[in-house]
Parts: structure tokens; sequence; C-alpha cells
């Protein structure tokens, strides 16, 4: 059963029992009222034929938006508020860890910094942020134009050539395709290693694909079965689990072996000016590697490797393919774009420079990222007892939790809440032109650029944590950039070249969902040459 898990159950031990009891004195004596916030007594029915976060929205209507959800002994408050996600995720970031999510991934990624203790995670942010770089980022459009024109050739292979092929359709599984063209970006970004799944099966990749497959597995199935002694050894699919875990690694080791043989050490700020254009190697292991006075051993390097692997490829495939689905119900919307893209880019391909043009398919992207957020919930665990402020439209005057209490911040919930959007659950990418006080919502205070000067997309910071497609505050994603530029580029290659349909209805299309949102049997389209090529 999900969220009855034995690990996040609560007291295990006479000393958690009497820390739990303490903090519950503590949160009585200092006035917390936990205990009035709204209830969603789950079912567990509830958890079973669609995905966890759908009930959480049914609920945030029911509830407002920071309730309690309860399974049993087993409480999770729910939050859907930005004042209160904004508290969390960044005026007391340090105040929660990873909680559960820390538990499943920490046998994949280590002290990797997703779910690393808060010194190691303090060090090795210090170091890798700065590696997302302005000239490594510009650098990237090349591997992500590279990657998407092979991705692109295949499909072009697919539908033959000639005047008689030219009304000819395919069927394909875009989902399947995406998530090869953002392993074969992810690789080459991250650690300069071409996987070529795009066009090729191997080991490697096929490792890749079951240790992904095993972490989705664990993040939606709370009870830790993996820890249970013996059972790397005893169950099959632990044992396949830890031989594709090896595979991965052997391939890491070798690449940071290869990269401290031919290290150049240089400062931070050397390293950030090299000329990324002419680099044979830009990648981020690199720039880590050659970094001066960072003494890092190659178990950590590796964590970090494995962590941005993980974290930068279903992600990203996850936009591709709802971007595509979305587009695939808005033809006129695809019209527009594909408008766009012939004005900017011609036949040709996308730059860092031309970029900034094609404003409808960042605004595309950003909408993706909206209405089918990745991961659609943030967990956090509170360290101590903390008050949240008063949201929007739950308790004005918050409520004070526990030490070890669970959260789940709904960045579903937030994307798609009545509150602050008009319209929630259409698809208007438009919607991001024009949000002025004026013209907002009461509460409102509308989108505001000049918080966040120069940037590309929609961000936590201009819409003050109504929209976070990557978080917020000091644990907010460092690749969101990369992410966001990669998905322009593909996307915008994609539809230069194709016109795409669903193969069925939009209805028949399943969700599922781990880490994050995807499709039960892929994103099954029909495409074709697109008729009018400028
Ligand atoms: C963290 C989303 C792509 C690396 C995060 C978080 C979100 C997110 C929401 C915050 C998690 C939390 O607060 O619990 C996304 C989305 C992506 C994407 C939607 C694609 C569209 C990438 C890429 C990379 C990456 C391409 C690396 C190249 C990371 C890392 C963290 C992270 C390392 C942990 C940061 C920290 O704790 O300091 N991502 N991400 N992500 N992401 Fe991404």
């Amino acid at each position: 059963v999900r969220c009855q898990s034995t690990e996040v159950d609560g007291p295990k031990t006479k000393r958690n029992l009497l820390d739990n009891a303490s903090n519950l004195l503590t949160n009585l004596l200092n006035g917390g009222n936990l205990g009035s916030m709204p209830i969603a007594d789950g079912a567990v029915s509830d958890l079973f034929g669609r995905p966890l976060f759908f009930a959480l929205y049914d609920w945030f209507l029911e509830h407002g938006s920071v309730y309690k959800l309860a399974f049993g002994p087993k409480a999770f408050v729910v939050v859907s508020d930005p004042i209160v996600a904004r508290y969390i995720l960044r005026e007391n970031a340090l105040g929660y860890d990873k909680g559960v999510l820390a538990d499943i991934l920490e046998p994949i990624m280590g002290k990797g910094l997703i779910p690393a203790d808060l010194d190691t995670w303090k060090q090795r942010r210090r170091v890798i942020a700065p590696g997302f770089h302005a000239l490594y980022l510009e650098a990237m459009t090349k591997v992500f134009t590279d990657c998407s024109e092979r991705s692109i050739l295949k499909l072009e292979k697919l539908l033959g050539e000639g005047e008689l092929q030219e009304d000819k359709t395919i069927e394909l599984d875009m989902e399947a395709e995406f998530s090869s063209l953002a392993l074969d970006i992810i690789g080459l970004g991250v650690f300069n290693y071409d996987f070529g799944s795009v066009t090729k099966e191997s080991p490697v990749i096929k490792a890749v694909y079951g240790t992904l497959f095993e972490a989705e597995h664990r993040s939606t199935f709370y009870i830790p079965y993996w820890k249970v002694p013996l059972a790397r050894w005893i169950v099959p699919r632990q044992r396949k689990f830890h031989s594709d875990l090896k595979v991965i690694n052997d391939c890491l080791d070798g690449l940071i072996r290869n990269a401290r043989e031919t290290r150049e050490e240089a400062d931070v700020e050397k390293l950030q000016q090299r000329d990324y254009l002419n680099l044979k190697d830009a990648s981020l292991l690199r720039f880590l590697v050659d970094m001066r006075g960072v003494d890092v051993d190659d178990r950590q390097l590796r964590d970090d490797l494995m962590t941005m692997l993980i974290a930068g490829h279903e992600t990203t495939a996850a936009v591709l393919t709802w971007a595509v689905f979305l587009l695939a119900q808005n033809p006129s919307k695809m019209k527009k774009a594909q408008a766009e893209i012939d004005l900017v880019l011609g036949k040709g391909r996308p730059t860092f420079e031309l970029l900034k043009g094609l404003k409808y398919i960042r605004l595309i992207v950003a909408e993706t990222l909206r209405l089918f957020p990745q991961p659609p919930l943030l967990i956090r665990r509170a360290l101590k007892l903390d008050t949240l402020p008063g949201g929007y439209n739950g308790d004005k005057n918050g409520y004070a939790i526990p030490a070890g209490t669970d959260i789940f911040i709904s960045v579903y919930n937030l994307h798609r809440s009545p509150y602050f959007w008009e319209n929630p659950q259409e698809f208007e990418p438009e919607r991001f032109q024009v949000k002025k006080a004026s013209e907002g919502i009461e509460g409102w205070d509308g989108f505001d650029p000049s918080r966040s000067p120069g940037a590309l997309y929609p961000n936590e910071i201009v819409s003050d944590f109504s929209f976070l497609p990557f978080g917020g505050g000091p644990r907010k994603c460092v690749g969101d950039q990369f992410a966001l530029m990669e998905s322009t580029i593909a996307l915008a290659m994609l539809l230069q070249k194709f016109d795409v349909e669903l193969r069925g209805s939009p209805e028949s299309v399943e969700l599922v969902t781990g880490a994050t949102i995807h499709t039960k049997g892929g994103l099954w389209c029909k495409l074709k040459r697109r008729s009018q090529v400028n």
C-alpha cells in the first residue's frame, strides 16, 4: 500500500517516541495548531487506478491550500499555496530535508545533490552551480542541435525519400524518441559520453533504463522493500538493479579516470572563460575535475554525475513528450509555432542567439511545465518544530508543525490553482505574455518581469512562487537553463520539419507517475513531413 512506509510511519524506537512526544508538547505549548488543519482522510482506494497527484488536487479544492492527508497512522501535510511553498523552499530552506525522497534515492545517487545531507550538499552545490555558466550553456546549444539533428535524420529515414513519399505518414512512440534524445544530450553535456541511444542499443543504455525503472518504482512505492536484509541477492529485480548500477558505475568510473588523467587545473574564473565553442570536451565533468582547490574523491564525483544523469534525463524527455501531446490537440497553436520557426530559423539550425527570437516556443515549453510539472510533487521533511505562514486560502494564521512532519508541496496544484490562473486546465502559452497587476486576479499581484531582468522564461521569481517548474530557493534545479534551452531547441527542430498528430484520442493516453509524469503505453503519434516548409 502506498503511503504506508515503515520508514516514514513515525517512531520506531523509544528515542523517536520521546522526541515525537516532546515535539508534540512543544507544539501545543507554542500554540501549534496542526490539530486545526483540515484533514483529507485518504481511502486506500484513492491511491489506486490513478496517479496520487490527481487525488491531491481534488482534496485541495475541497480542503484548501494546506491540509493534512491521513492514511491510517501516517500523515502528510499537502501544500498548494505560493506563500507557504516560498517559505519552505526559500525562507526556511535549511529547516527541511528531502525526507522520504532521500531514502529512496540514496542507494542510487549516494551523496549527489538531490539526496545529500546538508553539509555535503552545501559543499557540492557551491562547486557544481558555477559549472552551468553562460559560455557552457552557449556551447551546449551545439550539443542540443547536433543530437536533435540525429533524431530528425532517423525520422526522415523512416519516412523515406522522394516525391512518392511526400504524403507518407509514420506512427511512432514519441516518448521513447524523446527519451533517447534526452539521454544522448545529458551524456554529452554532463560527462562527454555519447550514448548514441537514438540509433543503437548498448549494455550501458539498457543499464540506465533499468536503473531509471527501479528509481521510478521506488518513488511510487513507499515501503523501502530494498532495505530488507539480503534482498539484493535474493529478489531477482534487486539483483538486476545492482548489476545495472554496476554497469553504469563502471562506465562513470572510467570517464572520471580519463578526466583525471587529462586534468588541466585552473581557477573557477579561468575555467569559465575557456574557449568552450572549440573545446573538444566542454562537459561539466571536465569543469569539476579541472577546478583548482577542490578536494573531491572519485566516489563523490560519481554520485554527482549519476544524480545529474537521472535528474536531467526523464524530466526533459517528459517536457518534450507533453509539449507534443498538447500541441497535437491544438493544431492552430502548432501552426503558430511553426510560423515562428520559419520566420526565425528558416531552414537553418537554432543558435544561442536565435533562441531569443523563438518567443512562442519558449512559452510553449513554460506552459507545458505548468500543466505537467516534473516532478509534480516536491517532498520535504521538517528538521525541527516550525510554524508555516498563513496562506492565500488556507488558515490565515498558519500552522505549527512538529519536527519530522512530511510535506508534499504540490506543484501540480499550484500550477492548476483556480485561485491564480484563469482557465487553469487550458493549454494557453499566450497566458504568460501579459500578466499585469491591473489585469490580475484579486489577491494576486501578477507577473512582474522586473523581478528577474533578462530571464528568457517565466520563473518562480516573476510569479512569486505560483509557477515553480524548477522548484525555488537554494535547492532549485541547477540544470534549469540547460533544460529549458534543450527543450526549446529540440521542439523547434522537430516542428520545423514535421506535422504531428496523436494516433488515438487524447483520453487514450494514460498517465502514470513516479518521479515524473509519463504515459502508460507511450505517446503514439502520426508524423509526416510538413507540407509547406519555407
Ligand atoms: C533539482 C526540475 C532538468 C539537475 C530539481 C528540482 C526540480 C527540478 C523541480 C527541485 C527539487 C526539489 O526542490 O526537491 C527539473 C526539470 C527539468 C530538470 C523540470 C527538465 C525540464 C535538470 C537537468 C539537470 C538537473 C538537465 C542537470 C544537468 C538537478 C539537480 C537538482 C535538481 C542536480 C538538485 C539541486 C539541489 O538540490 O541543489 N530539478 N530539472 N535538472 N535538478 Fe533539475
